[in-house]
C-alpha cells in the first residue's frame, strides 16, 4: 500500500463540532480545549468561525477565544470565514490562516451562507485580498464536494470549475469536504485522480464526516492519492447546521490511532488526545462516537484467563 510517511491533521472540533452543540459552550471551556489540543501536539487547529453571530450563536465568542488561547509554536491557528467581513474579523483576531467556505451545490450554498456560488466567489475574491494584505495563507474548503443532501450527485466538471476559480483567486490549499458523509473511497479516488494533476502546487485537504461509517475508508483512498492533510474532530464531534442529516467528523483520536498503527507519523500524542476527548465529553455532557476512547489502542493487552494460563504450550 502506497501511503505517506507523515500526515498533517487539522483539528476542527472546536468549530465544526461546537457550532452545532445545543447549549452554548462557555468561552473559558473552548479556550481550555484548544489549549489542551495544542499541548497534545496537534499541528493545525480550526479554532472557531467568524460568521454571523445570529446565524451561528454558538461561536459568537470567536474574538474572545482567539485572544485568550495559548499559542504553541508549531501549531497553526486558523478560523473559518464565509466573506470579507469574516476575513477582516479573523485577521484582526490574529489568525495564522484563513479557511473559507463555499459549497459545490447551489442549494447548500444558499442554505449555508445565503449566497449563490457566483456571489460567494465574489466575496472570496475580497477575502483573498484581505488575506494577502495580512500575509496569511488562504485555504478554500468546498462543502458538498462529493454529494449534496438536497441535490444528490455533484458533477465532477462543476467541482473542477469551482476549484479552478478558487485557485485563480489565490487559494494556496483546497479542502474537499464530504459534508454529509456521502462519499465512497472509489469516488474519492476518481475525484483526486482528476483534480490533483490539474492544479500542481495546491495543498489538498480531505474533510470527512463519518455519517455512514465511510470516513476512514475515504481517508485511506485519499492517502493513496497523495493527500497528506486531513481534517478531524476530537471525539467525532461535528455536523453542519444547514445540512439535514449531517453528523460528526472523523474522530481525531481514532484517526490518529489508525495512522500510527500503519506507521504514519502525525506528531500528536495519542494518550493526551484521548484525555482531551474525555474532557470534551464532560463539557458537552454526553458520550461521543469515538471508538479508541472505549476500546483503548490496539497495543492494549489483557491478562490471560486463569483457565487458559496453565494450558499454554511452552516456548
Ligand atoms: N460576521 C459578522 N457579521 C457579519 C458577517 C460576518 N462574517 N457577515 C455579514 N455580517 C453582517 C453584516 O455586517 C450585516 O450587518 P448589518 O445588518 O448590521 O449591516 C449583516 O450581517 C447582513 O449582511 P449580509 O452580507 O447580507 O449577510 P447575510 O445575512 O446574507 O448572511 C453570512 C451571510 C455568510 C454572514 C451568514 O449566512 C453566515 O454567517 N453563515 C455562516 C454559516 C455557517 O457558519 N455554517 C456552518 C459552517 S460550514
Ligand atoms: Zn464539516
Amino acid at each position: 500500500m502506497q501511503v505517506p510517511e507523515r500526515v498533517t491533521i487539522c483539528e476542527v472540533g472546536t468549530r465544526d463540532g461546537f457550532q452545532i452543540e445545543p447549549d452554548f459552550i462557555p468561552t473559558e471551556q473552548k479556550i481550555e480545549v484548544v489549549n489542551a489540543l495544542s499541548e497534545a501536539g496537534v499541528p493545525r487547529i480550526e479554532v472557531t468561525s467568524f460568521v454571523h453571530p445570529k446565524v451561528v450563536p454558538q461561536l459568537r465568542d470567536a474574538e474572545a477565544v482567539m485572544a485568550a488561547i495559548r499559542r504553541r509554536p508549531g501549531t497553526r491557528y486558523a478560523a473559518l470565514v464565509p466573506n470579507d467581513k469574516g476575513a477582516s474579523r479573523a485577521v484582526d483576531a490574529g489568525v495564522d490562516a484563513i479557511h473559507t467556505v463555499l459549497s459545490a451545490s447551489e442549494s447548500h450554498n444558499l442554505a449555508n451562507v445565503n449566497m449563490t456560488i457566483a456571489e460567494s466567489i465574489d466575496k472570496l475574491r475580497a477575502v483573498a485580498q484581505i488575506a494577502r494584505r495580512a500575509g496569511v495563507p488562504m485555504q478554500c474548503g468546498v462543502s458538498t464536494s462529493f454529494g449534496c443532501p438536497f441535490e444528490g450527485d455533484v458533477p465532477l466538471d462543476r467541482l473542477e470549475d469551482i476549484v479552478a476559480r478558487l485557485v485563480d483567486l489565490g487559494a494556496r490549499g483546497i479542502g474537499l469536504a464530504d459534508t454529509t458523509g456521502m462519499a465512497n473511497p472509489r469516488q474519492v479516488a476518481t475525484v483526486l485522480e482528476r483534480l490533483t494533476p490539474r492544479f500542481p502546487g495546491i495543498e489538498w485537504t480531505l474533510h470527512t464526516h463519518d455519517t455512514r461509517a465511510m470516513a476512514i475508508p475515504n481517508i485511506l483512498a485519499a492517502l493513496e492519492y497523495g493527500v497528506t492533510n486531513l481534517d478531524a474532530s476530537i471525539g467525532g464531534l461535528g455536523g453542519c447546521p444547514f445540512a439535514p442529516g449531517a453528523s460528526g467528523n472523523v474522530c481525531t483520536e481514532d484517526l490518529v490511532h489508525c495512522l500510527h498503527a500503519m506507521g504514519i507519523a502525525t506528531g500528536i500524542d495519542l494518550d493526551r488526545l484521548v484525555a482531551v476527548s474525555r474532557r470534551v465529553e464532560q463539557i458537552i455532557g454526553r458520550a461521543l462516537p469515538g471508538q479508541i476512547i472505549k476500546a483503548g489502542p490496539s497495543t492494549r493487552r489483557y491478562p490471560v484467563p486463569d483457565t487458559v494460563a496453565g494450558r499454554l504450550p511452552r516456548g
